[in-house]
């Protein structure tokens, strides 16, 4: 159905490949057109081409809405945050273990009550898309109407968004622990009634190590066997405590990895949150296995964790992606957290093209997830999530990019310069979802 078809005008960015092993990883029409119909992408190419080729088709004139001066993307993908922890974003602590003690645990036991989830999980949602995000790898509580809670704000607005009940047996308040087998048991019922329902997607998702039993990472590990298209999400080698207490719980395993690995749980489809102490043989199986890393430099800077390794996750070929971690991460952008991954890169004489962070918070993110094809780029048939960034959008911004000499100096001030003012609109499957108008 032709009168279906939506035309957006401006200059267009999208990537079919890693610009860190392809020179020509990504397309880029300076005066570009995207195309979308029942919520799919068409075509993305440049204007003038595509609109000539159109009118020849089309009988009736086609309605274009004109960004011009703005740049068109794939909406970004955050692997890794806590909708719980989002009234408690900020709050000061030394370090990761007296952080979740203090404020994430009290925080996250008021989500046995529907009313207060749904209204987090509302605002959440907002939030993610005032700031560009369109799909997000999500924790909720242990609490299964917490689950179905944020699965419900999702689909009510059509987003494509993975989340699942925490797993978490020991080492915890009381209110909010659950059982190996009950956990378990409602882990599977949830599945069963979101994964694939529309755009949601299901992760089987045990908090961290310490906070699960042999008898429950063995349960969760066979889960998620026997449902191997569903996703599976989880913490690992965050923090120096967090790792020398995994140490001194699992003394059979070689590594904090390893018990993971021990459990079934190294797979496709698997996105392990920080990673910032892992050795080489953990980065070998994780891409043996296409176990992916969320890197989330906000929070591992603010919760003081470590610097993450890009040049070890490299030179291992590690599937990669880019997360806030809300609360534990300081910003829903994901522009502040590439300006903040750039810097964590440098600390470690790496050097992070502003080409490579846009590929990691897009296409990077739907590679880690298996989701390329669907999310993450214009390919035609991929579901039309899309943002429209604005170097306007503020005066220093405006200044600085009027200046800009290249492509990837201009992607550079809106990494560094930018956050949610930045974006002028999102879309999620062809519907405008925000509009900062
Ligand atoms: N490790 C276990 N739980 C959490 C959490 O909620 N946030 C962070 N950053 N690390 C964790
Ligand atoms: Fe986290």
């Amino acid at each position: 159905d032709q009168s279906a078809l939506q035309a957006y005008r401006a200059s267009v960015l999208h990537f079919h490949a890693d610009p860190a092993h392809h020179a020509d990883a990504y397309a880029w029409h300076e005066d570009g057109l995207l195309l979308v119909a029942d919520g799919k992408v068409v075509a993305a190419g440049d204007y003038q081409k595509l609109s000539v080729q159109l009118r020849a088709e089309l009988k009736s004139e086609l309605k274009i809405q004109d960004y011009r001066g703005k740049i068109i993307m794939p909406g970004f993908i955050d692997t890794h945050l806590h909708y719980p922890q989002t009234d408690m974003i900020a709050s000061p602590a030394p370090g990761l273990l007296p952080w979740l003690e203090k404020y994430t645990f009290p925080t996250e036991r008021k989500f046995g009550n529907p009313a207060h989830a749904k209204d987090v999980a509302t605002f959440f949602i907002d939030e993610l898309l005032r700031c560009g995000t369109t799909t997000a790898m999500v924790y909720c509580t242990v609490n299964p109407v917490s689950v179905d809670a944020f699965f419900s704000a999702s689909e009510a607005r059509n987003l494509r968004m993975v989340t699942g009940k925490v797993l978490m047996d020991r080492n915890c308040p009381e209110f909010l622990q659950d059982t190996a087998e009950g956990g378990i048991r409602d882990s599977e019922e949830l599945l069963k009634k979101w994964h694939k329902r529309g755009r949601q997607l299901y992760a089987i998702t045990p908090r961290f190590a310490p906070t699960s039993s042999n008898a429950q990472l063995q349960l969760a590990g066979e889960l998620a066997q026997a449902y191997p298209d569903a996703y599976l999400q989880t913490h690992a080698a965050e923090n120096i405590d967090e790792v020398a207490w995994v140490k001194s719980l699992f003394p059979e395993s070689r590594s904090y990895m390893d018990v993971y690995d021990k459990y079934g749980m190294l797979r496709p489809r698997s996105m392990y949150g920080h990673c910032v102490w892992l050795d080489n043989h953990d980065r070998q199986r994780m891409a043996e296995t296409q176990s992916a890393i969320a890197i989330c430099p906000t929070s591992n800077l603010f919760l003081g964790s470590g610097l993450f390794d890009f040049k070890g996750a490299d030179a291992a070929a590690v599937p990669l992606s880019l997360a806030t971690d809300v609360g534990g991460g300081t910003s829903f952008s994901m522009l502040q957290t590439m300006n903040e991954a750039y810097k964590v890169a440098r600390m470690a004489t790496t050097y992070l093209p502003a080409m490579r962070m846009f590929y990691l918070a897009t296409l990077g993110g739907a590679r880690s997830m298996q989701l390329e094809g669907t999310i993450g780029n214009f390919v035609a048939g991929a579901e039309a999530d899309f943002i429209v960034l604005d170097p306007q959008a503020t005066p220093l911004l405006a200044r600085r990019s009027e200046r800009t000499e290249s492509l990837e100096e201009l992607l550079f001030a809106l990494a560094l310069l930018g956050d949610d003012r930045a974006i002028a609109a999102t879309y999620a499957a062809g519907k405008l979802v925000h509009s900062r108008a």
